[in-house]
């Protein structure tokens, strides 16, 4: 086969010297003669995104499989994003990391390219590029960290953040006690050891076939993490030699796949943009509609926080994610292929689970039919999310009435006010938080609850926002409601005080105003112009060109895919 890279380095003409020339560097010589596949690492280690800090040790690994197999490795550093350090949302940057990744696919001398993620929006920027370019491509998820202990006790990263903060806030610890945890909560290399976004799109690329089968969820420190890097060197050889693209891999059963995975290990409400937009790079229709179909009728095998008690070092122990996968096997599409080339349902025999308080019996799950629910009604028309699995079940069919906040700083600024009229029965709104309003969909969907009702043992209210939450959150917060406020949704059209009702039995989610009044409000509802209009940078071209949750939080222009050609050459 003729490959790729020939494009630059065969020949003898002028172009093809400067190719070859500027690229020799110690390298054989017959590395550039045009029958090695040329490999990119993109890689996104970062001092700066400390859970993938570990992938240049990583990518060594990789590269000695790439040459051992006969390919020649480029370590191609790509925009890496630390989820707990970015400001003002990771978020925002996803849809850059991707599209610089997909245009440095592109313009590169490569035939194949090994993904190197972890941290959050790592690996959904990497599969969207990838996407969107369609050269062989497979994915290494940098691992989960090791647990860390404090005072006895595992900490889960994140959800015990969360959990210990609202406790200091309750006055049951101290907040001396609650900063003492901080030495312990990061114990290792790797990404959150919750069942948080991190681990949820290891999952996912585990899912869609783009991971060797069994790979997601080997702890970063773990010695069998370089081991599968290696093998993944080799593997993408194979690869290029095979043309088995992203395309070949990531078809629409794939997807339905991953949304049955991430079901059935109680994964992140985030996986539903990151699939939505991975999905649309590839043309392949994906629905929120989907997600409720193909997960609401999935157990959760998996007992991780948030929704349950163990951490991914326990998970791995107890038999992988193919051992939670293999619990569900008969409800998986058979046809989807990995990359190895095989269906993934091929690897999911004999997979023993050795401790079955982690991954727990089909006939006794951590809960049934759980899933990620779509309600809909006059406060979200094209959809909102929940997490069952997350939330505390009598809240889930409740009505209250509102308490509205404008934005993050409107909620931070009043919440806790003695004055505040709230109730354990009201509704929490909080808007200005989508894509658009804030920009960049933050992770706060999960509202503080007030101190006073903390302090009086309340420990969970309905919640709801255009914003997202962090996977390793918990409670009854309902998310992504779309339209978002800043975009005319009606969630911008809610008052304190007007009934919500939450009905997931019937998928519904409404207020309780007639449609003559909410057309009324129109007139004082916020918009776009309420909130922060950014006016350069990459925060206006967002800003512009970024679609609602409900279809992934791509850009617009951004959807489908360009390919790997490059028609013109400039020396
Ligand atoms: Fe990086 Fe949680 S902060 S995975």
């Amino acid at each position: 086969m003729t490959l790729r890279s020939a494009e630059w380095y065969a020949g003898s003409d002028r172009n093809a010297y400067i190719h070859r020339a500027w690229m020799r560097r110690g390298n054989p010589e017959d590395s550039l003669d045009g029958s090695k596949p040329q490999i990119a690492i993109a890689n996104t280690a970062s001092d700066l995104t400390p859970c993938n800090k570990h992938l240049n040790e990583v990518a060594e690994s990789v590269k000695a499989g790439i040459w051992e197999a006969g390919g020649v490795p480029y370590n191609l550093p790509v925009v890496s994003l630390g989820e707990t350090q970015v400001k003002p949302t990771a978020m925002l940057w996803r849809n850059m990391a991707a599209m610089a990744m997909e245009e440095m696919f592109r313009a590169n001398p490569i035939d194949g390219l090994v993904l190197l993620g972890g941290c959050d929006k790592t690996i959904p920027a990497l599969l969207m590029a990838a996407a969107s370019v369609d050269l062989p491509a497979v994915v290494v998820p940098g691992g989960p960290m090791l647990t860390g202990h404090f005072r006895g006790e595992a900490l889960g990263c994140g959800t015990d953040v969360w959990r210990l903060s609202e406790e200091a806030r309750a006055g049951t610890i101290t907040n001396g006690q609650f900063l003492a945890s901080e030495q312990s909560m990061i114990r290792s290399k790797g990404h959150c050891n919750t069942m948080g976004t991190a681990s949820t799109m290891a999952v996912v690329a585990e899912a869609l076939g783009m991971t060797i089968p069994g790979f997601a969820g080997t702890p970063a420190p773990d010695a069998r993490l370089l081991s599968l890097s290696h093998e993944t060197g080799r593997l993408i050889v194979d690869m290029v030699a095979a043309d088995r693209k992203p395309s070949d891999i990531m078809t629409r059963d794939s997807f339905l796949n991953a949304i049955i995975a991430v079901a059935a290990v109680g994964g992140s409400t985030n996986s539903v943009v990151h699939l939505l937009a991975i999905a649309g790079r590839l043309g392949i229709d994906l629905s929120l509609d989907d997600f409720d179909a193909a997960g609401a009728g999935v157990p959760v095998m998996a007992n991780l926080q948030p929704s349950g008690t163990y951490l991914m070092d326990d998970l791995f122990r107890a038999g992988g994610v193919l051992a939670v996968l293999a619990q569900v096997g008969e409800l998986l599409h058979p046809e989807p292929i990995t990359v190895t080339g095989s269906p993934l349902v091929d690897y999911l025999a004999d997979r023993p689970v050795y401790d079955d308080t982690v991954i727990m019996p089909r006939d006794a799950p951590l809960m049934a039919n759980a899933g990620i629910a779509v309600l809909r009604g006059n406060l979200a028309p094209r959809g909102a999310l929940v997490k069952p699995a997350a939330a505390t079940a009598e809240l889930l069919q409740h009505t209250g009435p509102a308490v509205v906040f404008d934005s993050i700083e409107d909620m931070r600024a009043r919440i806790d006010e003695p004055d505040l009229e709230v109730t354990a029965d009201s509704v929490l709104v909080l808007r200005g938080c989508g894509p658009k309003g804030y920009p960049g969909m933050p992770e706060v969907g999960n509202m503080p609850l007030p101190r006073k009702l903390l302090e009086a043992g309340v420990r969970d209210m309905v919640r709801i926002s255009d914003a997202r939450m962090s996977g390793t959150a918990y409670g009854t917060v309902i998310l992504h409601v779309s339209p978002e406020a800043a975009a005319g949704g009606p969630l911008g059209l809610v008052r304190t005080g007007d009934l919500i009702t939450v009905d997931l039995a019937n998928r519904a989610l409404s207020m309780a105003v007639p449609d003559d009044e909410l057309a009324a409000r129109q007139e004082s509802a916020p918009t776009r112009a309420a909130y922060a209009a950014p006016t350069r940078g990459w925060a206006k071209l967002y800003v512009d060109h970024v679609m609602q949750a409900d279809t992934g939080a791509d850009l617009d222009f951004l959807v489908g895919g360009s390919g790997d050609r490059v028609s013109r050459e400039s020396h």
